[in-house]
């Protein structure tokens, strides 16, 4: 018998009690729009994310397209990011006629390659989107660094709770993007995300322009979006907050009992420099013969994904800002090489298991 490769419906059970009380309230008070819930669970990710202002909008890709409009970015703009991503990261950048520019990433870490990075500035960089992939911040310290007075950017739509050095991913750039899609670690109920920033006129910005440009009702004064959070996922999101932390360390756990099975075969892994929190929001390993494999788990029925089988940088939609095959190698092999084991939180111990005797038969045979 089959188990799922991300266990939803064991992490409902474990939430229901405090959760179905809490959508009743939502529905009984008929405030669907902004209100306590919403502002509620800013202060809490405000507070979580150890940042001075939290602003819910309506999916991770909308925190980062808003953070582009608040600081300005459009046509002529450049702004460097990793191909080794969801294509979202990317699509924000796009979505306000910049240009992405594409650095290589780190085959340890998975992350941007600060090396690679400081050869993609130019005068017409006005930010970095940094990428924390699969719960791994990027190397923000030396980022930070190279980047000098360029906005760096946080995507950490899948690393909410990450940390370097004990600070929190979403502290260290200008502003942040978290994604409450819901496979991430902190899930809805649906799609929401949220900009993090101690920075107040860009979080003021951004909340203009989250709902329609305006801050006076029937008064606006730029053209903005639909983009807040729904008041029913606030809810939902301030349920499962507390549980993140425990999430987290199971996640922790399960990535744990794969490295010590699987470091001693030999596979590469996704390594933490010392210092960096990693909360494993997938676990991924690379072989030459990801279809040798592949077949072997589907016979096992043993769940696994391809997280991405595509880099960003030679998508459709971004080859007309130049991009082309061999720009970004190492992005290129990994994208050919990786595959994701199941890692979540509700993973019972038998099927963690079984991941491993399956993982380590393949490797035998
Ligand atoms: C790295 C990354 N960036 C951006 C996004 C976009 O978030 P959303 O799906 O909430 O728009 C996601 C997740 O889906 C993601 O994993």
């Amino acid at each position: 018998m089959g188990f799922p490769f991300i266990n939803l419906a064991a992490q409902h059970l474990e939430v229901r009690e405090w959760l179905e009380p809490k959508v009743r309230t939502v529905f009984e008070t008929g405030r669907f729009i902004m209100g306590d819930e919403v502002s509620s669970f800013e202060r809490e990710m405000a507070a979580c994310t150890r940042t001075l202002e939290a602003v819910g909008v309506d999916s991770g890709t909308r925190a980062l397209e808003l953070i582009w409009r608040a600081l300005g970015i459009g046509p002529g703009d450049e702004v460097i990011t990793t191909p080794f991503t969801f294509f979202a990261t990317v699509s924000s950048i796009l979505q306000v006629g910049a240009r992405p520019v594409f650095a290589d990433i780190d085959p340890d870490t998975l992350n941007i390659d600060p090396a690679s990075l400081a050869t993609r500035i130019t005068p017409r960089t006005r930010a970095i989107a940094v990428v924390h992939i699969f719960g791994l911040m990027a190397d923000m310290p030396r980022i930070l660094d190279l980047a000098g007075t360029i906005p760096v950017i946080e995507d950490a739509c899948q690393a909410v709770g990450a940390s370097i050095n004990g600070r929190p991913a979403g502290s260290w750039g200008r502003a942040a993007a978290f994604s409450f899609f819901p496979t991430k670690n902190l899930g809805g109920a649906g799609d929401g995300g949220m900009v993090v920033t101690s920075d107040p006129e860009l979080a003021d910005r951004v909340r203009v322009l989250r709902n329609h440009g305006s801050r006076v009702t029937y008064r606006h004064e730029t053209v903005g979006c639909t983009g807040r959070l729904d008041a029913l996922q606030a809810a939902v999101l301030r349920v499962k907050l507390p549980f993140l932390e425990a999430w987290n360390a199971r996640r922790a756990a399960n990535a744990l009992a794969y490295d010590e099975a699987f470091g001693r075969i030999g596979f590469g892994l996704q390594r933490a420099p010392a210092g960096f929190v990693n909360v494993r929001h997938q676990y991924a390993l690379r072989t030459s013969d990801r279809e040798g494999l592949i077949a072997h788990l589907q016979a096992e029925d043993v769940p696994h994904a391809i997280y991405y089988p595509v880099p960003a940088h030679l998508q459709q939609p971004a080859q007309a800002s130049g991009a082309r095959e061999g720009d970004c190698p190492v992005a290129e092999e990994i994208s050919r090489t990786i595959l994701s084991l199941p890692v979540c939180p509700h993973l019972e111990e038998r099927n963690r298991e079984r991941v491993i005797e399956a993982v380590a038969g393949w490797r035998r045979a």
